[in-house]
């Protein structure tokens, strides 16, 4: 097998500077992760999503930075080429840079991440964008997220777009601005989650970094979806109901596993599985009459 080689952040600021978009979807184990890289994506982000759609909660917030580690992990073996960011979880980097620098370090060498990301590492409070610095200073690459920041869901009042008024609006390209200038533009960048196109290309066309958008229009300099919302995977009705609007299914996943299983199911109820072709394995010759 020759060498893969990873798409690294110089590869993506070229392909920034091109004008060719960028994509990205999450993964969260072995599996999900082989799918992302033979698929081509350039980014595999290892979200703090995987509270939701892997775990179950309700929001991102109960995941433990020990749970994501175990993510990080399996997502490293799993996708060889595409640039891996691992999410920052709540509460295990906001107290001040050295805890984040901490948890940095953590996810990059044991969870083998090349960059890490956080929700809530917006421009508008100081304390992030010393955070942010501090961790760009410490050598470490690292993606902002502006717009919604479903780890501030307590704050926001829910999930909800953010900046559809003019001032919020003006505050998000403030915010993306400052991150930016905290140093993420080293080859990191932003996602853009919810919030209006038109705010989206205001913001885009004001860095001199990428912008990944999800749920903010086609301006965006790439796109990112989460694999069970784009893959049609899960089918619990309590994810439909949180399944976003702005969420394309390419496929209906969920239906073709429960499908099968189903059918494993009944043909062990009704005993055609295993049929012949399934039991392949013999007594060696001449012990078959003697055990018989
Ligand atoms: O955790 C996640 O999956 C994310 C994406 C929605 C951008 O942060
Ligand atoms: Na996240």
């Amino acid at each position: 097998k020759p060498p893969v080689e990873r798409f690294t952040l110089r590869k993506l600021a070229a392909k920034y500077r091109r004008g060719e978009r960028i994509t990205m979807v999450t993964a969260y184990d072995y599996p999900s992760a082989v799918h992302v890289d033979l698929a081509g994506v350039d980014v595999c982000l290892v979200g703090d999503s995987a509270a939701m759609v892997v775990h179950g909660h309700d929001t991102t917030l109960p995941i433990t930075l020990e749970e994501m580690l175990s993510h990080f992990r399996a997502v490293a073996r799993g996708a060889s080429r595409p640039l891996l960011i691992g999410d920052l979880p709540f509460g295990s980097y906001e107290r001040d840079p050295a805890q984040a620098i901490e948890t940095a370090t953590r996810i990059m060498k044991e969870g083998g991440m090349d960059a890490v990301k956080a929700r809530s590492l917006e421009g508008g409070s100081p304390a992030r964008v010393r955070a942010a610095r501090a961790l760009v200073d410490a050598g470490v690459a690292v993606m902002g997220h502006v717009g919604l920041t479903p780890q501030s869901i307590s704050v926001l009042g829910g999930f909800r777009p953010q900046g559809r008024s003019h001032d919020e609006a003006a505050d998000i390209v403030e915010r993306a601005l400052a991150l930016q200038d905290a140093g993420c533009f080293s080859g990191a960048f932003f996602v853009l989650e919810c919030v209006p196109a038109a705010v989206a290309a205001a913001t885009t066309a004001a860095l001199r970094v990428p912008t990944i958008g999800i749920g903010a229009g086609g301006a965006c300099s790439g796109q990112v979806l989460v694999y069970h919302d784009l893959l049609g995977f899960t089918q619990h009705p309590h994810h439909a109901a949180v399944t976003p609007k702005f969420c394309k299914r390419y496929a209906n996943v969920g239906e073709v596993i429960t499908g099968a299983l189903a059918a494993f199911r009944e043909e062990v109820e009704n005993g055609s599985f295993p049929s012949v072709a399934f039991s392949p394995y013999e007594l060696r010759e001449g012990d078959a009459a003697r055990f018989a």
